[in-house]
C-alpha cells in the first residue's frame, strides 16, 4: 500500500484494559495495520521486589508486533516503576509509558493516573526518584507519560508540564479531557495547542480522532502536529490508521480484511480466555466499539450483546458481516453515543 498523503504522520494504537491486549495487537497489526506503535494497556501493582511473570504475560514473547509495543505502568511509586523498567528491559523493550491519566475514582483517589495531576511536587518527586536510576539515567529504557489536562481543571497541565521540562522525556502524550471529565464530553484540542507551545518534549495529540474529516480538522486546530496517537475511533473503524494515510482498500477487500481480523481474535479468546463466558465477554467489549462500523450499529450491537454462547455469538457475528458499512457521518454518531 502507498501512504503518500499520511506520510508524514506517526499514528499510534491507543492502550485499551480490557480490549487492546497482545492477542488484539497481533490480529490488528497482521490483518489491517497503518500503525507505527502499539500501546499496551496498563500493568499496576507489581510491587519493587521481584516482577511477578504473569504481570509481563501480555508483553511476552517478545516477537515483530511486540516490537512496535510500547509497555505501560500505572502507578505512584518509583520504585515499583524502576522495577517494572528493569523487568521490561531485560525482555528487550526500549521504552515505558507511565499513566497520569486513568481518570476512575478508585484509581485517582490513591493519587495515581490523573490523581496525580492536581501535585506537581510529587510528580517531580517521583521524576527525580526515577532519573537517578541507572535504568533511566543510562537511557537503557527512555521513558514517557500519557497524560490529561487536568483532574479537576484543565490548567493543571500547565504546572506539570514545567516539571516534565526538567526531565529527559522521550514524549509526553496528552489527552485534553480532564480527570472528572471521563471519557464523556469532547476533547479540548485549543488547550492542546496552548500547551504545546510550553512543551519542550515532543507531543503526541489524542482524543476524538474519529473519521478522516475530524482529523484534517484537528490538523487545522494543532499546526504542524505530526505524531497523533489513534483511541475508541480506532476501535470502531478498525481501518482508520489507513483512511487518515489517505490509503484507499474497496469494500470487497476491507471486509475480507475485517472478516481475517475477527476470526483471529475468536481463535485468540477460545484459545487463550478460560471459559466461554469470558471469551464472549472480551469479544462484546471489542463489539462494543467495533459495531458502529456498520450501518445499523444499534441494532448489530443489541444482537451480539444478547448472545448467551458461542453458537448465539457467532450467529449475531455473521449477521453483523451481513450489514452495510456505516458511513462516516453515522461513525460519528456512534461515537456522540459513546461520550454521552
Ligand atoms: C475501556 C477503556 C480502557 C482504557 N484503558 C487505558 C489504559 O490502559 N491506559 C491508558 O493510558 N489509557 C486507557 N484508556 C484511554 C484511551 O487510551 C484514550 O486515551 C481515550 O479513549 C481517549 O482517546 P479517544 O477520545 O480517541 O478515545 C482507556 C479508555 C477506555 C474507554
Amino acid at each position: 500500500m502507498f501512504y503518500l498523503y499520511g506520510m508524514f504522520h506517526t499514528l499510534s494504537l491507543a492502550p485499551f484494559r480490557g480490549i487492546t491486549n497482545k492477542y488484539y495487537r497481533q490480529a490488528l497489526h497482521k490483518h489491517i495495520g497503518g500503525y507505527d506503535t502499539y500501546y499496551a494497556p496498563f500493568i499496576t501493582g507489581c510491587g519493587h521486589q521481584q516482577i511477578h511473570p504473569s504481570k509481563l504475560n501480555d508483553l511476552l514473547p517478545y516477537d515483530e508486533v511486540q516490537a512496535l509495543t510500547v509497555p505501560q505502568i500505572l502507578s505512584n511509586d518509583a520504585r515499583e516503576i524502576i522495577a517494572l523498567a528493569q523487568a521490561v528491559s531485560n525482555a528487550e523493550y526500549k521504552k515505558l509509558n507511565w499513566n497520569l491519566g486513568c481518570p476512575f475514582r478508585r484509581i485517582t483517589h490513591k493519587k495515581r493516573g490523573s490523581g496525580l495531576l492536581p501535585f506537581p511536587g510529587t510528580i517531580k518527586k517521583i521524576l527525580n526518584d526515577l532519573f537517578q536510576d541507572e535504568v533511566f539515567a543510562s537511557g537503557e529504557i527512555r521513558l514517557s507519560v500519557k497524560t490529561r489536562t487536568g483532574y479537576d481543571s484543565p490548567d493543571e497541565v500547565n504546572e506539570v508540564v514545567k516539571v516534565f521540562n526538567a526531565f529527559p522525556l522521550d514524549e509526553i502524550i496528552l489527552h485534553p479531557r480532564t480527570g472528572v471529565q471521563l471519557y464523556s464530553g469532547r476533547a479540548a484540542p485549543e488547550r492542546y495547542a496552548a500547551v504545546k507551545k510550553d512543551c519542550r518534549h515532543p507531543l503526541t495529540y489524542n482524543g476524538d480522532i474519529v473519521t478522516r474529516q475530524a482529523f484534517l480538522e484537528l490538523q487545522e486546530m494543532i499546526p504542524g502536529q505530526r505524531a497523533w496517537m489513534l483511541g475508541r475511533g480506532a476501535l470502531i473503524n478498525p481501518f482508520l490508521a489507513h483512511e487518515l494515510r489517505g490509503v484507499h482498500i474497496p469494500e470487497k477487500e476491507k471486509r475480507h480484511m475485517l472478516a481475517a481480523f475477527h476470526q483471529s481474535l475468536w481463535e485468540h479468546a477460545q484459545e487463550n480466555i478460560p471459559g466461554e463466558h469470558r471469551q464472549t465477554g472480551w469479544m462484546k467489549a471489542i463489539w462494543h466499539y467495533m459495531s458502529g462500523m456498520f450501518a445499523d450499529s444499534e441494532n448489530v450491537f443489541s444482537g451480539i450483546k444478547k448472545s448467551y454462547n458461542k453458537e448465539h455469538f457467532m450467529a449475531a457475528v455473521n449477521q453483523a458481516f451481513q450489514q452495510p458499512f456505516a458511513s462516516d457521518e453515522e461513525i460519528s454518531i456512534h461515537f456522540q453515543r459513546l461520550t454521552r
